[in-house]
């Protein structure tokens, strides 16, 4: 059993981390919680039966005591991870923190090395790598199936109502105040086509843009708020009540809305907060559709799209080969391998568990936990890996912006 303290009680903190550790208790035990927010800074001391002195309200605060615990879950928003990490580092903790580690390259790079000079474990929550799903399509890859992988198509399908729910409304709709989408959203999908070529990206290109939730194409008689007399509120597929008050919307998005989750909190919190806000009146200037194409070493090419315009939230692989092909679609779980040789098509359905990210949030933490008590021997990722998905997805924002082919060797020396 590791002992954790936690910062940052929120939605991944509180309900995904945490609550592994509520339902594991011979596994992992919360020792002490710094969150601002008092409800949930006191819905964590109780689900975790925290004494006061456990408790404390900014991660400073609960760094002054020292070192609490064996390790430590910085799940913070995506500006605020740099400055606790180091701190954590600096007290020896080993880390869990959430993706991005930050919007700043020299920032990574900074928790990156941090990491060599403490020699503690920081593992970014790039939950992918730990999904049934992705880890069968390594074990084919590996395994050498489809010959030598020569070229990957990889899509990341927002979710419409996703896309209006984080990147339009909520968290994740200002790249100001959080970060580009492609780092936000996608550091997963630059993660685990690294993960899955095992070799290093060299160049990157990528075009995008916000151009749909726009003042300019807000439909006639919209309103500021879905809930206030909009006069497009029928027709229109990203209705704050479509999206939150129909029966099978998502529970977790309801309680980001209201705490509660209840429809009454929820029409509430809809009425004039930023989630019924009209789509078209947001301050979102992140993207809704973005393509990456990138060059690994040995001559392997990736193209990827990211886009939000998509009725499921998926993931869809279709990996060429030399011998084969391998396709899969996150969704339903099944990967079909195709061989060019015998002309035979095998289906393999992935067993994924009830957790988030199609079972990976839970074995997230089944490796974080097997990283502490092994003192870092065992680990599926590492700070360097991490780093290196990050500047890829930095890359691609350059490129975006700048119309021009990214070198990664030119970009990590910018930053060296
Ligand atoms: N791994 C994934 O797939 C995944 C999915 C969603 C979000 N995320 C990332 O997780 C992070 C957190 O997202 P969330 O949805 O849980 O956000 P959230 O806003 O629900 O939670 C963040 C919490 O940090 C607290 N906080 C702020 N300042 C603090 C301080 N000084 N000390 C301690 N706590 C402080 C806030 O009060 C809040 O409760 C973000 O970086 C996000 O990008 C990752």
């Amino acid at each position: 059993m590791i002992t954790a303290v936690l910062v940052g009680a929120g939605q991944r903190g509180a309900q995904v981390y945490a609550d592994y550790a509520r339902l594991h208790p011979d596994e992992i035990k919360i020792v002490a919680v710094a969150e601002p927010d008092e409800r949930r800074r006191q819905w964590a001391a109780e689900q975790h039966g925290l004494s006061e002195h456990a408790v404390f309200t900014d991660w400073n605060e609960l760094f002054a005591k020292g070192k609490l615990a064996d390790s430590c879950m910085i799940c913070t928003q995506d500006r605020f991870h740099v400055e606790p990490v180091k701190k954590a580092f600096e007290l020896g903790y080993h880390i869990l923190c959430e993706k991005p580690m930050s919007p700043d390259p020299g920032e990574c790079l900074e928790m990156g090395r941090y990491a060599g000079k403490y020699k503690k474990t920081l593992t970014i929550c790039h939950v992918l790598r730990y999904s049934p799903f992705f880890t069968k399509i390594k074990e084919l890859l590996d395994g050498g199936v489809i010959g030598e992988p020569m070229s990957i198509q990889h899509m990341e399908c927002v979710g419409f109502w996703h896309q209006a729910h984080s990147f339009v409304r909520g968290n994740w709709r200002n790249a100001d105040e959080s970060s580009p989408m492609i780092l936000q959203k996608s550091c997963h999908d630059m993660d685990i086509l690294c993960w899955l070529v095992g070799r290093p990206c060299q160049a990157v290109s990528s075009f995008g843009s916000l151009s749909h939730f726009k003042a300019q194409n807000a439909p006639e008689g919209a309103a500021g708020f879905c809930m206030s007399g909009c006069k497009a509120e029928r027709s229109c597929p990203y209705s704050a009540s479509k999206i939150y008050l129909r029966d099978e919307g998502p529970e977790s998005f309801r309680k980001v809305v209201a705490q509660s989750g209840t429809r009454e909190d929820v029409r509430e919190a809809l009425a004039a907060g930023p989630y019924g806000r009209c789509v078209y009146q947001c301050d979102n200037n992140v993207v809704d559709h973005q393509v990456v194409n990138l060059l690994f070493e040995g001559g392997l090419t990736v193209s990827f799209t990211m886009c939000a315009f998509t009725p499921e939230i998926t993931r869809l692989i279709t990996i060429m080969g030399t011998r084969g092909q391998i396709t899969g679609n996150m969704l339903n779980n099944q990967i079909e391998v195709r061989d060019f040789l015998t002309g035979d098509k095998t289906i393999h359905q992935i067993r994924t568990g009830s957790s988030g990210h199609g079972g990976s949030d839970e074995r997230l933490m089944q490796g974080f936990i097997r990283t502490v008590e092994t003192d870092g021997a065992y680990s599926l990722s590492s700070a360097e890996a991490s780093v290196e998905s990050h500047l890829m997805a930095f890359a691609a924002e350059e490129s975006r912006l700048t119309g021009k082919t990214v070198y990664l060797d030119e970009y990590r020396a910018r930053f060296a």
